[in-house]
């Protein structure tokens, strides 16, 4: 089964539960994420797997702000709290971050909350991040990273096939990513449970 099918069907399932399961346990990083980027009224925002929408309310209601996300099901949930919290700065649609349809350099900051691990390509949904964010912009990732400590590196390797199964890897490096992308790493800071998660601001140093 392709990849990239399979983890909007995944996303699909999820959908309905998602925040039942990880609304509060993964609400230290989006908060904590937001901060790190001090997003201004005047720019303009893109979150990449914006899911059910979770961290929408977290942002200036003055700013602009597109949520994309692969999964119709999860996108669902996100609309419904567009329109109950009257978010009307914000623009939701169905795009696979892999392959984004906007024109480079067209946000003055990325935020990808649990998402980066979650795609089939990580490394092919960091780069698109890079090419739509304009050179100098901030892009924040929340994400567990590879475990530095040995025998958690190993215990994370062991159930990695099991997590890709219902939507998330375990394994994924956050220096390779960086290096690769020329994305220098700004702050950050370690979240949610035993701090087994990273909120990270970087700042895309692209070429002009
Ligand atoms: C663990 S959830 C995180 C949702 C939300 N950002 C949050 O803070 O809870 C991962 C999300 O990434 C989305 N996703 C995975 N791969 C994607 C891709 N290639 N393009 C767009 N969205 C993707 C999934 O559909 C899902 O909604």
């Amino acid at each position: 089964m392709d990849n990239q099918y399979s983890i909007e069907k995944i996303y699909d399932r999820w959908g309905k539960f998602y925040d039942i399961f990880f609304k509060k346990v993964f609400s230290e990083g989006r908060n904590v994420g937001v901060e790190l980027l001090q997003l201004k009224s005047d720019e303009k925002l893109l979150e990449v797997g914006v899911g059910t929408g979770l961290s929408l309310p977290l942002y200036p209601k003055s700013s602009e702000i597109i949520g994309i996300d692969i999964s119709s099901k999860m996108l669902e949930k996100a609309e419904e709290k567009v329109r109950s919290l009257h978010l009307e700065n914000v623009d939701l649609t169905v795009m696979n971050a892999q392959e984004m349809e906007f024109p480079d350099n067209s946000f003055d900051c990325v935020t990808a909350c649990y998402v980066v691990s979650a795609a089939p390509d990580p490394q092919k949904v960091v780069s698109e991040i890079c090419r739509v964010c304009k050179p100098n912009g901030r892009i924040v990732f929340i994400n567990h990273f590879k475990s530095q400590n040995f025998f958690l590196a190993k215990f994370e390797e062991l159930i990695n096939g099991a997590c890709k199964k219902i939507g998330w890897e375990t394994t994924l490096d956050l220096d390779p990513l960086l290096k690769s992308n020329n994305l220098t790493l700004i702050a950050q800071e370690r979240v949610n449970l035993f701090n087994y998660w990273k909120a990270v601001l970087c700042i895309n140093s692209k070429e002009k």
